[in-house]
């Protein structure tokens, strides 16, 4: 028999029914609550509200798991590759051998971008931060391929938007990056996999005989998998939310962009860096900077720890943590932030004030340490992380439309006035 749960107010009782989850995960449907009793729930920041019932990714936050599709991250870290993981995400399936070749080449052919793009970057002052021409360079695909402002379109249609997004994101960012230094933008070679195809773009002078490295091209792979997607997510509900009013795959995912851009979300390792050389800077005094973080009089936050659902630790971090070692072994570079982070991360979770929060390293904690080794600058850390996450996006606003979701409409409780008389101006 279904459970139901009872809600009591005014001597009058309601049955709501009770939905649970492949991992017995449950919530109350509280669909149907306002019709029957005039009640609305209040949550602000949806701290404890399922906005969707999604079987793309699965998140355990007091025990630290992360599946996409009943995939452990660790072993698709491991063992696959970010376009494998991004037709995961995607189709639901892992590809077959043709099937992710057929994909792959699919994502080549569109690399290229249209040449009035160039006109649009153009527009950009080189002081443009590049998440904000990102963002406006997906939206604009929406000019030269009108056909995705109908998101009921055939599949096949949908298709081609989705194989887009994936090809000409790396062009987008990388150009993004040239835009900032006012350097002519370099054309996508598609001799290369993704990770390399994109470096090339970011650093190679025009007409340079460019040798990708592997040991950055694979510790590349592997931080783009491990951001591919995390559930309900500030961004990713941007996009189902932006999705849901029927706009087009691109404006939707501009829209995540943005939302990932903020320093409490995306923006977070951009500034965990930033705090870090700070750290360094000011004589690598890590108690003076715990305090300051703990001080409620104080705006600062230690960047890079706590998160809204793991409260026991990142599974993610973890997983870059070692990543960091590994690279920075392998490409032989010392940075003395490395150090700082460590000793940060030591003294914070011996804490009290961070242990009765549960306040641990997440993923941005060490992955722009990684990028730093790699040679990515700080401000296309958060670029990083809305490559990583676009397979994520497009799998939640695909599995929006075809599950034929509502428009999101929350509602609210009204706290202002009450209904009062017009002043003229000459009585105020
Ligand atoms: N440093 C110091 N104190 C913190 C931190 C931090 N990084 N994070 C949370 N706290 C404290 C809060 O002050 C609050 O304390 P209180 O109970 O005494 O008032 C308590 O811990 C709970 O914090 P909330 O802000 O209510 O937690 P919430 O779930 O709303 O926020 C968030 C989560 C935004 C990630 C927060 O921990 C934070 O700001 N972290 C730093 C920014 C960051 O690293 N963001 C990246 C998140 S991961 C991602 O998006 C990929």
């Amino acid at each position: 028999m279904s459970k139901t749960a009872e809600l009591s107010i005014d001597g009058k009782t309601y049955s709501l029914p009770v939905f649970t989850g492949t991992e017995n995960e449950s919530a109350i449907d509280i669909g149907k609550l306002r019709d029957q009793s005039g009640l609305v729930t209040l949550d602000p920041g949806y701290k404890n509200t399922g906005a969707t019932k999604s079987a793309i990714t699965y998140l355990d936050g007091d025990n630290g798991i992360l599946r996409y599709r009943g995939y452990s991250i660790e072993e698709l870290a491991e063992k696959s590759t970010f376009i494998e993981v991004a037709y995961l995400l995607i189709f639901g399936e892992l590809p077959g051998k043709d099937q992710l070749q057929r994909f792959r080449d699919d994502i080549k052919i569109h690399t290229l971008v249209h040449e009035d793009v160039k006109k649009i970057l153009d527009g950009f002052p080189s002081t443009a931060h590049p998440m904000g021409v990102l963002a406006s360079l997906f939206c604009s695909q929406t000019a030269f391929y009108p056909e995705s402002l109908d998101p009921n379109r055939a599949s096949e249609s949908i298709y081609i938007s989705i194989i887009r997004s994936l090809a000409k994101m790396p062009t987008f960012a990388a150009w993004a990056y040239k835009n900032t230094l006012g350097h002519p933008v370099n054309y996508p070679d598609n001799s290369l996999e993704y990770c390399s195809r994109f470096m090339k773009m970011m650093f190679a002078l025009p007409a340079e005989q460019y040798q990708p490295d592997p040991v950055i091209s694979s510790a590349l792979d592997k931080l783009l998998i491990l951001h591919a997607d995390h559930e309900q997510n500030c961004s990713t509900s941007t996009v189902r939310m932006v999705g849901s009013s029927q706009s087009s795959i691109y404006s939707s995912i501009s829209a995540g962009i943005n939302a990932l851009w903020g320093p409490l979300h995306g923006g977070a390792n951009q500034e965990v860096i930033l705090m870090l050389e700070s750290i360094v800077k000011d004589g690598g005094n890590i108690d003076k900077w715990i305090a300051k973080a703990k001080d409620k009089n104080d705006p600062f936050r230690l960047m890079g720890f706590g998160h809204r659902v793991y409260k026991n630790f990142d599974p993610r971090a973890k997983i870059i943590k070692k990543a960091a070692d590994d690279v920075l072994a392998k490409l032989g570079v010392k940075d003395p932030i490395l150090d700082v982070a460590r000793n940060l991360e030591d003294i914070a979770l011996r804490d009290p004030y961070f242990i009765e929060r549960k306040l641990y390293p997440n993923v941005d904690f060490y992955s722009g340490i990684i990028y730093r080794a790699l040679g990515i600058p700080v401000e296309m850390f958060t670029v990083m992380f809305a490559i990583g996450r676009l397979p994520g996006w497009i799998a939640q606003w695909k599995e929006m439309r075809e599950n034929k979701e509502p428009i999101g409409r929350p509602r609210q409780i009204y706290t202002g006035q009450k209904e009062r008389a017009y002043i003229p101006i000459t009585k105020r």
